[in-house]
């Protein structure tokens, strides 16, 4: 692994690899600290949207591991303007050990690694958000002691986040079905990605009805209906996407020990209800804590010498 850009990238073994080396450094700190096989490494990481969870996970993760991680705001570099992607890789690249980018457009982070020397990780594009769904998978596993033969039912709009999770999902062995309204729903190029990824048993299924979605569920997912980036769309789709709330009445068409997620930031009485939010099906604040667990893993894999 070069790079950690896009899961389709993966092979299923460093994709499980990567969650069982997540388990074992979230343990490690958990008895008193993680060994510093980072130390002298620096990750410098570059934002063109905001951020709580993606920037301080990896920067304290960074610091856990012995190295630095510095954040540079969207304002500050204006990547793509002031500058090319591909000269701040190559400038990058002569200071820092990785590139951590948080883009608008998925291409950014391609050049970022095409032009850079460094190993380059995705901290969210308009295609994907592959370092949540490591953490999604750590959760899940947290949960459930086991990811293959799970059910995980994603309602709501097929973007960045529902993209990553289903090739997650199939690099190890889950079944996954997605709900979306008509016009929000991944494609037939996702789906064709996404099946040649299909570790053991692993299943796809695409629908538009919310409660035939969460009746095997074991875990149901949502992210908001109007991505970073798509705010002149937010009263339209504000019409479109009730019915896909995440909220009692829907859990309660799953079993009864049904997990709800959600990466976060949320909108609550959106695309999930308060209730559920701050009940006790949630476990969102777990899901943005294994954010850096399971991101350490990942820098561990790209950056660590020993
Ligand atoms: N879930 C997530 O990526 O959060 P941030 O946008 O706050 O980084
Ligand atoms: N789909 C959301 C995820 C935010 C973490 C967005 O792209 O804004």
């Amino acid at each position: 692994m070069k790079h950690f850009i896009d899961l389709t990238d993966l092979k299923s073994e460093e994709v499980q690899d990567l969650v069982s080396l997540a388990v074992k450094l979230k343990a490690e700190l958990r008895s008193g600290g993680n060994r510093p096989i980072l130390k002298g490494k620096t990750l410098a990481m570059v934002f063109q949207k905001p951020s709580l969870r993606t920037r301080t996970s990896f920067e304290v993760g960074m610091v856990q591991l012995g190295g630095y991680a510095l954040s540079l705001s969207p304002a500050e570099v204006k990547m793509g303007e002031r500058e090319s992607p591909a000269d701040v890789a190559r400038v990058l690249s002569g200071y820092a050990d990785g590139i951590m980018a948080r883009v608008i457009a998925h291409d950014t982070v391609l050049e970022l690694a095409e032009y850079g020397s460094i190993p380059v990780i995705n901290g969210l594009s308009d295609f994907n958000h592959p370092v949540q769904t490591m953490a999604d998978l750590l959760t899940i596993h947290e949960n459930f002691g086991r990811l293959e033969g799970i059910n995980l039912t994603y309602v709501g709009d097929g973007n960045n986040v529902a993209r990553s999770l289903m090739f997650g999902a199939m690099h190890t062995g889950m079944n996954f079905t997605i709900a979306s309204p008509a016009g929000y729903q991944l494609t037939e190029d996702d789906f064709d990605a996404a099946d040649r990824l299909k570790f053991g048993s692993a299943t796809i299924q695409t629908m538009l009805d919310p409660d035939r979605a969460v009746a095997e569920a074991d875990v149901v997912y949502t992210d908001v209906w109007t991505s970073m980036g798509q705010e002149e769309e937010r009263e339209k789709r504000l019409q479109v996407f009730p019915p896909y709330q995440i909220n009692d009445t829907l859990l309660d068409k799953a079993k009864s020990e049904t997990i709800a997620m959600h990466c976060l930031p949320a909108h609550r009485g959106e695309e999930i209800s308060a209730a559920v939010a701050d009940g006790n099906r949630a476990v969102i604040f777990q899901q943005a804590e294994n954010r850096m667990h399971a991101q350490k893993a990942i820098l561990a894999r790209l950056m660590s010498d020993n």
